[in-house]
């Protein structure tokens, strides 16, 4: 059995206090983390604050992205070194906005999970199509890519560990929602990537969220599927309520 993760993506938004607010609200009530994994991927700024005021908690804290390297001359850059060290548990990696407005590659992506992983963060590996892409009947062959170079080099046991994030890009902070059974074979396609390219132990173990525009109303739907193991979720994970209905949500299930 696959344990759920729900994850926050706040992207840019909050200030130090807003961000502690939150969590302040949060943190007593999350459902137990033997239910549902709870994570929130803050901005880099919050993240030593978050870790500390969830330690004891069922809250795990995230970053939104790193560097593949540990350190050196990358300006303006995020060590896993040091996302390690102030006690991070996740990264959201490849997001498709890095992707499409920082110029983040497959190779990068690559580079950047196997980082992760010999830094002891887990990785949410993101993946998507576009509108033209899935209008194109292309939506499978190019995530299965995405994911087939994202994985490259991994072990087994760091796959059964790996969390791969399938946001279709034209369903995010749309409003828009891939229906449950297509998001659902997209993300069966995922795993059948996986079981091709390491074994069935691994894609069995590996959990897939679906991500764009997943709300307390929908989250039931997607999380019925048999193989979405979760969301990662942008705007509904703002506001402390919306991320608790999230998370009971799918506790309560
Ligand atoms: P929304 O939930 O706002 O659509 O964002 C999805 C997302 O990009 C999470 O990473």
């Amino acid at each position: 059995m696959r344990k759920p993760i729900i994850a926050g993506n706040w992207k840019m938004h909050k200030v130090l206090s807003e961000a502690k607010g939150f969590i302040e609200e949060v943190k007593g009530l999350v459902p137990s983390q033997e239910k549902v994994d709870a994570v929130v991927c803050a901005p880099a700024l919050f993240l030593e604050s978050l870790v500390q005021q969830t330690q004891g908690t069922d809250v795990k804290i995230g970053a939104q992205n790193m560097h593949f390297e540990d350190q050196g001359a990358f300006t303006g850059e995020v060590s896993p070194v040091a996302l390690k060290d102030l006690g991070v548990s996740y990264s959201i990696i490849g997001h498709s906005e890095r992707r499409e407005l920082f110029a983040e590659t497959d190779e990068s992506v690559n580079k950047k999970t196997l980082s992760a992983f010999q830094h002891g963060l887990v990785p949410i590996v993101c993946c998507g199509e576009t509108l033209e892409q899935r209008e194109g009947g292309q939506t499978n062959e190019f995530v299965g890519s995405q994911v087939q170079k994202a994985l490259t080099g991994l072990t087994e046991e760091q796959v059964k560990q790996t969390v791969i994030a399938y946001e279709p890009i034209w369903a995010i902070g749309t409003g828009k929602t891939a229906s449950a059974q297509d998001a659902n074979e997209v993300c069966a396609h995922i795993r059948q990537t996986v079981a091709a390219q390491f074994s069935e132990n691994a894609a069995n173990a590996v959990r897939i969220q679906y991500g764009g525009s997943v709300k307390p109303s929908n989250i039931k739907e997607f999380l019925s599927q048999p193989d979405i193991d979760g969301a990662l979720v942008g705007g509904a994970s703002l506001e402390a309520s919306s991320y608790l209905q999230l998370l009971e949500a799918v506790a309560n299930d």
